[in-house]
């Protein structure tokens, strides 16, 4: 169970501070109301009803053993899941151990971006005869993931692999390019459920098949998803830590903190905060309230990895604007365990630390840097894993799920379309000349000179 320490957020402690009470009294609506947060049940959560989704990906295991290499294809929402799981549950050279060592389960590699260099080195050290690419969109169309599509599909042709063998799609069960092609030409597909956007489609086949290909037990995920459900949905408020976390996030908001940063002392966990980013950016960072009301709210999320930040950003946090609410990631216990060996023990500035454990270290750190945040006066919570495992991680993400919805409820605000983003995917069709979308080319060309 995932442990929080929110004794630096409130006044008690953080002098310029909001108590306890004023908190939950800022939060009064979302008491009153919670129930209804989650009525009907969002997608994120159904999904953990049945073990549908986790049969359906399972089923494949036997399929990926084939490959050496697994590649995902896919931006955003269908793609950062993917990569918090991996870095999160795997050892950090995980693509450079051996077959043997990784138990005969693939390398996990990401094609996100569209930038020819990157393509170029994940694609130009792949034996693409052992290789599956998973492109991942639910749209179908998104510009980014068709062309890094299109761009395998001529190496494998070009190459004379048998295209069908090498792909799977996860796309959605009716609509777009991707679902046409893999009834056409009988590639194998995997469904994301309608109700289940991008961002917060981790544990949907979107997540979970790079996941089973590297050997990571996705019942575990599971477990641990289950468990934030029934912790994080507690209508007892003071007994949910992902509501305080939410009204912690919501009350200083209206007191100008416009920014969350979340430091995990964990490099392994570094790609989890990347994750969070996008979930608070653009969940919550709205132009219309759900009344259709101007509002332009918001939290601007910002990643920060612990100690290495402490040496570059931790200056601004401590005595830069007051506008921020900090979150730190701890880990009681990690993987792997490392004791600094007792050498140069007559020099004072080294002996102290003889015979201390890495973690130990590190773990200090983050307290060190809590206690200076609280001094400084900058409100700031630690969650702590008690381990890095899969039912861990799985809670994590369903306890920021369900976070992220209340903040949108805080905030009077759909956390679950993102026009803002569909806006640069539409210009984007435009700028590139595709068809059906002359109109806004022509709109948009009118007030800019592109
Ligand atoms: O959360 C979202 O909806 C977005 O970030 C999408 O995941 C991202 O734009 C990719 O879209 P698609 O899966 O349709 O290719």
């Amino acid at each position: 169970m995932l442990k929080y320490d929110f004794s630096f957020a409130f006044k008690e402690t953080l002098e310029s501070g909001l108590s306890f009470d004023e908190i939950f009294d800022i939060g009064k609506a979302l008491s009153a109301n919670f129930e209804k947060v989650f009525q009907p049940l969002p997608g994120f959560l159904r999904i953990l009803d049945d073990d549908e989704i986790l049969e359906e990906v399972g089923a494949l295991k036997s399929w990926l053993q084939r490959f050496e290499n697994f590649v995902v294809i896919g931006i955003g929402g269908s793609a950062l899941g993917n990569q918090a799981l991996h870095s999160s549950l795997k050892p950090i050279n995980w693509n450079s151990l051996s077959n043997e060592k990784r138990g005969g389960k693939a390398r996990i590699f990401l094609l996100d971006n569209v930038d020819p260099d990157l393509i170029a080195s994940v694609l130009g050290e792949l034996d693409l005869a052992h290789t599956v690419f998973n492109v991942i969109s639910k749209s179908g169309t998104t510009a980014e993931s068709m062309a890094n599509y299109l761009v395998v599909r001529g190496l494998l042709e070009k190459l004379d692999l048998p295209v069908k063998e090498h792909f799977i799609f996860t796309t959605d069960k009716d609509n777009g390019v991707l679902r046409q092609i893999a009834d056409n030409e009988g590639v194998r597909s995997l469904t994301i459920p309608d109700d289940v956007g991008g961002r917060f489609s981790v544990l949907t086949p979107v997540g979970l098949l790079s996941a089973v290909a590297e050997g990571i037990d996705i019942e575990q995920i599971y477990e641990g998803a289950r468990f934030g459900k029934e912790r994080y949905l507690r209508d007892d408020l003071k007994s949910n830590p992902a509501a305080v976390c939410a009204l912690i996030h919501y009350a200083y908001l209206k007191k100008g903190h416009n920014i969350s940063v979340m430091m995990p002392y964990s490099n392994r966990l570094y790609t989890l905060a990347d994750w969070y980013r996008q979930l608070w950016a653009e969940s919550l960072g709205k132009k219309f309230d759900l009344s259709g009301r101007i509002v332009h709210t918001g939290q601007t999320p910002v990643k920060s990895l612990g100690a290495i930040d402490q040496h570059s950003q931790v200056q601004l946090y401590n005595e830069g604007p007051k506008d921020k609410v900090v979150t730190l990631v701890k880990v009681e216990d990690f993987v792997n365990q490392l004791t600094i060996p007792f050498i140069h023990s007559d020099i004072e500035a080294l002996s102290y630390l003889n015979g201390i454990g890495v973690g130990e270290l590190l773990n200090a750190e983050l307290r060190a840097t809590s206690i200076a945040l609280v001094a400084n006066g900058v409100p700031n919570m630690t969650i702590i894993f008690p381990q890095i495992d899969e039912v861990h991680v799985g809670e994590f993400i369903i306890s920021y799920e369900i976070q992220t919805a209340i903040m949108g409820f805080l905030l009077k605000v759909n956390p679950y379309d993102q026009p803002g983003v569909e806006l640069g995917k539409k210009l984007t069709y435009a700028l590139m000349g595709r068809k059906g979308y002359e109109e806004i080319r022509d709109r948009y060309e009118e007030k800019t000179s592109w």
